[in-house]
Formats: C-alpha cells, structure tokens, sequence
C-alpha cells in the first residue's frame, strides 16, 4: 500500500489485461484461464495476430458451428477441440452448459480458448460468458475479433458509413424469442444511418415490414451478403420493400448479413473489377465451415 492510503497494485491489476498484448513479452502463467477470442467472419486470414497466438497456445478449444476449420487448424497440434455449436442430430448445448464446461475447464487447469465467430461481444452471448466466469473467479482474456457486419460490408465494397448518406451505423439482431425482437423500431426508422441486421434472414419480410410502418421509405437500399469472406460468398441487392422477396428469390441462407440505408446504395461495384479476391487462395483451398463432430 503506498504512503498516501491508495492501494496502486490493486488498481493496476483491475485494468491491466490479465495477458500480455505482445507474444514476446513475458507472460502471465494462462493456466486456469479463460481465453474469449473472435474467430472473425470465416476466412482464416481475417484472424488477427493476437488470436493466432492464443489458439497456439491452447490446450482446448471450445467452438461455435460458424468458426471455420482453416481456424480450427491453426490452433496448437495436439489442442482438443469441443464444438458447442448446433448441428443437426447433436446435442444442443444450452448457455449454462457451456459455461459450465468453460468452468470446469479453467478449473482442472487447462489453458482454454473459447472461439467465437467474428467479434465476442457483438450478439455473440460473450459478454455473458465472461461475467460468468469472472464472477466464478477466473481470469478472462477478451480478443477481439472482425465482425460480420464489417466484413460484409468491406468484401462487397459497401460504405457503412458515409459523409453523403450515413453518419452512424447500428448493430441490431433479427431474431427474437417468438420472431422479430423487441426493438425501438420508430428510433430505428428514424436514425437515417446504416442498418446492419445479424440473423435477420427468416425474419427479413417481417422486419421490412416494421421498419416501413415506423417511417422508413420502401425505396431505402438494401444488401444482404451471404458467408461474406468465405469462398462462396454472394451478394445480393434490392430495396427495403423487396428485401423479403429478394432473400427467396435468391434462396439466400445463414449465415448472411442484412445491411439497410442510404450509404448501402453507394456500393462501388468498380467497371475495371477489383484487386482483391473475397478470400485469400490460402484461405479457400484450407476453408470450410467446422464439421462440429
Ligand atoms: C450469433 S451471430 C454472431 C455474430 C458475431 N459475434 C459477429 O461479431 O459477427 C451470427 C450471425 O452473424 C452473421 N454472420 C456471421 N458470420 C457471417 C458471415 N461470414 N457472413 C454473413 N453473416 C455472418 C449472421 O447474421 C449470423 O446469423
């Protein structure tokens, strides 16, 4: 304790990360610790460094269906893997169980990574995981990771935000217990910003419909990618009014992201093509969705 009665150590260790950001500095011991890592949107190389050298340094990694097996592969030879996705004929592992299993692992001393597709904390239940386990005495590390809407948006050239048409862009849910969620629809409507919906694609109609009745003009522009930055990606694009139809119509299934508003129709579809591919030749040839064995 220093002379003036403030405890400095203790306040330093409440905001410092539990890990060290640099993977040649010395370490914290990660034993017993919880590692809450963004997986990104599906194309390995859109991992960061940061979560490479996590999963290196796995002895178990605890997945979602949506983290990609090129992903998967990049973690320590030996690492197990529990997938806690759902999969059709599998055991749907409900919230508590996971973080229990999370739990039980940090406690028999394992250095876990719990993998999380694009970022932990964006509609992704991360923030509930970490509360839980920091309330159980664990030390959690969060890493962050692309998100969808962001890797949507930057693989089909699409502006989230832009000086002529938007000036915010909201992350919002599609989905809720018995179909569209409990949203602010009115405030939605009225934002003039970009919408960018996740799990909005069995809903779309409905969600359409919503923000029409709240004031949002049929004619606002709209897209909706498809497995953005994995091989096979899509992207299609419409109005508000039609954007039920345009998902049937293209048959277009999860995981895909909805984005809404003015700056949408600004995408820059470039005559002379562009320089990038969707996804890495790397990235394709070690790609796709991980089987959840
Ligand atoms: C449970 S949320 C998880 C979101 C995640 N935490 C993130 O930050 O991207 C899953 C939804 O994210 C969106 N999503 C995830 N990966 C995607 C991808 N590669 N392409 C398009 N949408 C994706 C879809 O809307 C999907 O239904």
């Amino acid at each position: 304790m220093a002379t003036d009665g403030v405890d400095h150590m203790s306040h330093i260790s409440q905001t410092q990360t539990p890990f060290p950001a640099r993977s040649d500095a010395p370490r914290a011991p990660s034993r017993g610790a919880v590692r809450i890592v963004g997986a990104g949107p599906g194309s390995a190389d859109l991992l960061t460094l940061r979560a490479l050298d996590r999963l290196r340094d796995a002895d178990v990694v605890v997945h979602d269906r949506l983290v990609d097996e090129a992903v998967l592969a990049l973690a320590a030879p030996g690492a197990r893997r529990i997938c806690v996705g759902k999969a059709p004929g599998r055991h749907l592992w409900r919230q508590e169980e996971i973080n229990a299993l999370l739990l039980r692992l940090a406690r028999g001393g394992e250095r876990v990574v719990r993998l999380k597709g694009g970022d932990p904390l964006i509609l992704g239940r991360g923030g509930e995981e970490v509360a839980y386990l920091r309330r159980a005495g664990v030390r959690v590390e969060i890493v962050p990771g692309v998100t969808a809407a962001a890797a949507a948006a930057a693989t089909a050239a699409i502006p989230l935000t832009h000086r002529a048409a938007a000036s915010s862009v909201t992350f919002v849910t599609g989905h809720g217990r018995d179909g569209l969620p409990d949203l602010d629809w009115a405030a939605l409507a009225r934002l003039d910003g970009t919408l960018a919906v996740y799990m909005g694609v069995a809903n779309a109609g409905m969600l359409a419909r919503r923000l029409i009745a709240h004031g949002l003009a049929g004619a606002t522009p709209v897209a909706v990618v498809e497995k953005a930055s994995h091989p096979d990606q899509r992207v299609v694009e419409g109005d508000l009014q039609g954007l039920g139809v345009l998902i049937r119509d293209h048959r277009i299934a999860a995981p895909a992201l909805i984005l809404i508003g003015r700056a949408v129709g600004l995408r820059a579809t470039g005559e002379a093509g562009d320089v990038g591919e969707p996804v890495s030749r790397a990235a394709a040839l070690l790609g796709g969705l991980a089987p959840c064995l």
